[in-house]
């Protein structure tokens, strides 16, 4: 297949994906990834699927509380898998195991006037690949810090169990959803660097607005940032 949000895409055009249909891909050959980036993972490894989701009442606005769900629920899910390492949201939904990528998310939303009709919710999550000799990637997966090879299947069950839950609570209570992004953000509460639009800066992360901007201060006052514009420096 060439891509599991494409295709899930294609799928509801055609009244052949209903809310909460699970595509689910072995390899992918145009795999995308944010900002027009490809998305490359080994093919039988790793887990790559994609939810539709027909139901979301979100305001264009609420966006970004979506992304923000599928976040926390992936960070708490694979923080569970390994309790002993820091697992954290980089912002705006990278999951990273302490300093690398393990996880990217692609939100795919269509708009209905100011409501959203639909978004198409892609995960990518390295799971049983190894890295360490394309140790530039700054990726890793879950079974290179488990030592052991991860049930693919029984992974992604508790993962949508999880984000079932935590779609649910975007409704009930988003200030939970606010609080627990902001909580395992990467660097949150800290002095961190940025490569904003080609320069070297320095800013204390003070968490994500609404829209799903990073809020920095940076020389005393707040400032937001969108993605693109702003990119956090790691190690
Ligand atoms: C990113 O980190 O840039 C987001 C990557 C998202 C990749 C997943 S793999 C399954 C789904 N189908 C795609 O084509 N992309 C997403």
């Amino acid at each position: 297949m060439a891509s599991t949000n494409e295709f899930a895409l294609e799928l509801s055009r055609q009244n052949m994906a209903g809310n909460g249909s699970v595509i689910i891909a072995e390899f992918q050959t145009k795999g995308r990834g944010q900002l027009g980036r490809s998305w490359f993972s080994e093919p039988f490894a790793n887990l790559m699927f994609s939810i539709v989701l027909k139901d979301v009442t979100k305001e264009a606005s609420d966006a970004f509380l979506i992304n923000k769900a599928i976040a926390v629920a992936l960070q708490q899910s694979i923080q569970t898998l390994l309790p002993e390492q820091k697992v954290r949201i980089k912002w705006p939904n990278d999951i990273y195991i302490n300093e690398r990528k393990v996880c990217g998310i692609l939100v795919e939303n269509s708009y209905n006037g100011s409501n959203i009709s639909q978004s198409i919710v892609g995960i990518g999550i390295n799971v049983n690949q190894h890295f360490e000799s394309f140790s530039s990637l700054n990726a890793i997966s879950i079974s290179e810090h488990l030592g052991a090879e991860t049930d693919r299947e029984e992974l992604l069950k508790k993962i949508l169990e999880n984000i079932e839950s935590k779609l649910t609570l975007t409704d009930k209570s988003p200030d939970k959803i606010n609080q627990a992004f902001d909580k395992h953000l990467l660097g949150y509460g800290e002095l961190c660097v940025f490569d904003l639009d080609g320069s070297i800066e320095g800013g204390t992360l003070r968490g994500c607005d609404s829209s799903g901007r990073l809020i920095l201060e940076m020389n005393g006052k707040e400032q937001h940032f969108v993605h693109g514009q702003i990119r956090q420096l790691i190690g």
